[in-house]
């Protein structure tokens, strides 16, 4: 699997642009503008950043200011399962720093980058507000308590194990 890096807004997303265009502060409707692009495209990449700014009539440099101060924007594409680790009080002293490392160990990559096949994602988060389970991994929507670092290979083996029966189904229709 390959990532897609460009591809244009939707109709749906400059619709909403428009949209803000005729209020009275366009700007201040970036944050909901782009809250639109990342969860239509995973990220937000540079050229939608561009093409945001030119919509707007900002400057693309504040569109980029306002995409790197909150943590909730992405910058680089995510894999296929996003990885986050908590690193809250209660997980981080029960160890879920050594799960990081494990992660990053098996998968090659640092916090924050995606494997090269688009598989998987590294991050991090703070409490998840399930700190009876620490220390706790979610991959996409769900939950992993207690994980230790001899469990990270058997979860990404899981994990490709479901990728490879999806693959065999999809042979199979
Ligand atoms: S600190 Fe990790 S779930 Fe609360």
């Amino acid at each position: 699997m390959t990532i897609e890096t460009k591809k244009e807004l939707t109709p749906e997303i400059l619709e909403f642009i428009e949209t803000c265009k005729t209020r009275e502060h366009p700007d201040s409707y970036l944050i909901a503008v782009l809250h639109k692009v990342q969860g239509e495209f995973g990220y937000l990449s540079r050229d939608h950043m561009d093409e945001v700014a030119h919509l707007l009539g900002i400057p693309t440099a504040y569109v980029f200011g306002v995409a790197t101060f909150y943590h909730f924007f992405r910058l680089k594409p995510q894999g296929r399962y996003s990885i986050s680790v908590c690193l809250g009080t209660a997980c981080f002293v029960k160890g879920a720093d050594r799960v990081l490392e494990s992660f990053k160990n098996e998968l090659g990559i640092e916090m924050g980058e995606t494997t090269k096949d688009g598989v998987f994602s590294l991050t991090n988060t703070r409490c998840l507000g399930v700190c009876g389970l620490a220390p706790v991994v979610m991959v996409n929507d769900k939950v992993y308590g207690q994980v230790t670092p001899q469990q990270v290979p058997e979860i990404l083996n899981r994990i490709r194990t479901e990728i490879d029966s999806e693959a065999d189904q999809t042979d199979l229709e």
